[in-house]
């Protein structure tokens, strides 16, 4: 990567000084390895990941992200924790949320297990009827950039290619009610931060609803607040688990599609947003798809992905733009409003998205909250400036590191694409504090407090293993650059 003018930062030149010590990267490797077991899938001996001890299953973006960090043990790995996923696939394209491989350990350590959700693949194992944001393709560009000796898994990535397409086949055929490219979620798991301030308002609206306050739902089921390890004050409160379970069984009575008997969308859903978190992830694995279709799609393939990928650029450039906040927000599709300003906000910076003012504008307000709220470890998952504001509950506040790696990732590439030395800095500032962040503590939680850098929620999480492992590789590579 060569961006000039660089020469003067402080930040940047710090990088040649910054050291993580070499033995951390193992820490956080021997945690993913720590988390794999090898499970029966299919009528297979598989090694699969889980994300954390309180997860018994593959999740949908998790897996993704670890196949990421897998690959820096080795390409074949990475591919076989996609491939695993892959498993989950339903016949219309889906990758679900929550892949089983052990339905009685599941229905016994996790709420929802697979009693609840009763959904079945074709394959016969047992999933959730909902996806995750779309990190696959993602995914599979980050591993084959890793590992130099892709011919000679050439079948393999090919089929993980096709499972691949056929996902974002699924998001542009059967959740696209607007034709526009821009995809709906009807669920929060589906977003992957599930009490985000972004569904306070679509929430309280089906709070008045009478279907719902006749909904009964019984707290005492929850296990997620009953872990030794986990602070229930961490976790999402009863009222929002009264909600996901409310919502859950909303879309199960349509076996989890949203599109009646005729083929046309279902128009009394409760939750239906453009949520900013798919959608950015759609593009940057549209990106991936395209850029690596010659050695392994086909030419239609490419050109299907070009016109949908156009479609949503546009989109999600036209209505989840917030001029005002100066960054994007996911949109409620009932009502046509935009939400708030959160870490996801920035994810749409990992693609081709933004112009130059809109990555600088959104850089600005990191430098902002940084400044009045102290916040410290990079992107907070709620505006501090928010009354909802709660730095250690789940996705109302703490930073999670792996959006802080996917929003360095982000500025680094807009660095790059507009030549722009003062995104650079602001992507090396946050990677720097990203790594102290996860540097000063070893059990890896699943979330950190912004403020003071306290571990919240889960330990040994996948997901914060990854993001230190790729975060390092990059501080690595900027000082090559600095040089
Ligand atoms: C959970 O159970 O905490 C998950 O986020 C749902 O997928």
């Amino acid at each position: 990567m060569v961006i000039p003018a660089h020469k003067n930062s402080k930040i940047i030149n710090r990088t040649k000084t910054y050291e993580t010590p070499k033995a951390f990267s193992d820490i956080a490797m021997a945690n993913l390895n720590r988390n794999t077991k090898q499970v029966n899938l299919y009528g297979e001996l598989r090694n699969v990941v889980r994300p954390g001890d309180m997860y018994p299953g593959v999740w949908g973006w998790d897996a993704a992200f670890h196949a990421i960090g897998l690959a820096h043990q080795t390409g074949f790995r990475g591919l076989e924790e996609l491939e695993v996923s892959a498993l989950g696939q339903t016949e219309l394209g889906m990758i679900p949320s929550i892949l089983f491989y052990d339905e009685d350990q599941a229905n016994r350590d996790y709420y929802p297990g697979p009693n609840v959700w009763e959904f079945i693949n074709e394959k016969g194992l047992h999933i959730s009827g909902i996806s995750q944001p779309p990190v696959y393709g993602f995914a599979l560009e980050r591993i084959l950039e890793k590992d130099p000796s892709r011919a000679q898994y050439t079948d393999k990535i090919k089929h993980i290619y096709q499972v691949a397409y056929r996902y974002h086949e699924w998001w542009y055929e059967e959740r696209d009610p607007e034709g526009n490219g821009l995809v709906v979620t009807i669920h929060p798991w589906e977003t992957g931060r599930d009490n985000a301030v972004e569904w306070d308002v679509a929430k309280n609206n089906i709070r008045q609803t009478q279907a719902y306050k006749d909904y009964e739902f019984d707290p005492s089921v929850r296990l997620d607040n009953k872990k030794m390890d986990v602070d229930p004050e961490h976790r999402p409160d009863d009222e929002a688990y009264k909600m996901f379970i409310y919502l859950l069984d909303v879309v199960k009575t349509s076996d989890y599609t949203i599109k009646d008997n005729q083929g046309n969308y279902r128009t009394d859903l409760p939750f239906c947003l453009q949520d900013v978190t798919i959608n950015s992830f759609l593009m940057s694995s549209n990106e991936s798809l395209i850029q690596l279709s010659d050695q392994f799609g086909t030419p239609e393939q490419k050109k299907q992905l070009e016109i949908w990928h156009e479609k949503t650029r546009q989109s999600f450039r036209d209505l989840l733009w917030n001029e005002e906040a100066g960054c994007f927000q996911s949109r409620d599709t009932l009502t046509g409003k935009l939400t708030k300003n959160t870490n996801a906000s920035y994810i749409s910076m990992a693609s081709n998205l933004p112009t130059k003012e809109q990555a600088l504008s959104m850089s600005a307000i990191i430098d902002r909250w940084e400044k009045n709220h102290k916040i410290k470890f990079g992107i907070p998952s709620t505006s501090p400036e928010h009354p909802s504001f709660e730095p250690e509950r789940y996705w109302r506040g703490p930073t999670w590191s792996i959006v802080n790696y996917v929003v360095v990732y982000g500025f680094l590439k807009q660095a790059k694409r507009f030549q722009c030395s003062k995104l650079l800095d602001q992507g090396t500032h946050v990677l720097m504090h990203t790594l102290d962040l996860i540097y000063q503590d070893p059990d890896f939680h699943e979330y950190h407090n912004p403020i003071t850098g306290k571990g919240c929620g889960g330990k040994n999480f996948g997901f914060t293993s990854v993001a230190f492992l790729e975060l390092e590789t990059m501080l690595e590579d900027l000082k090559k650059m600095v040089e």
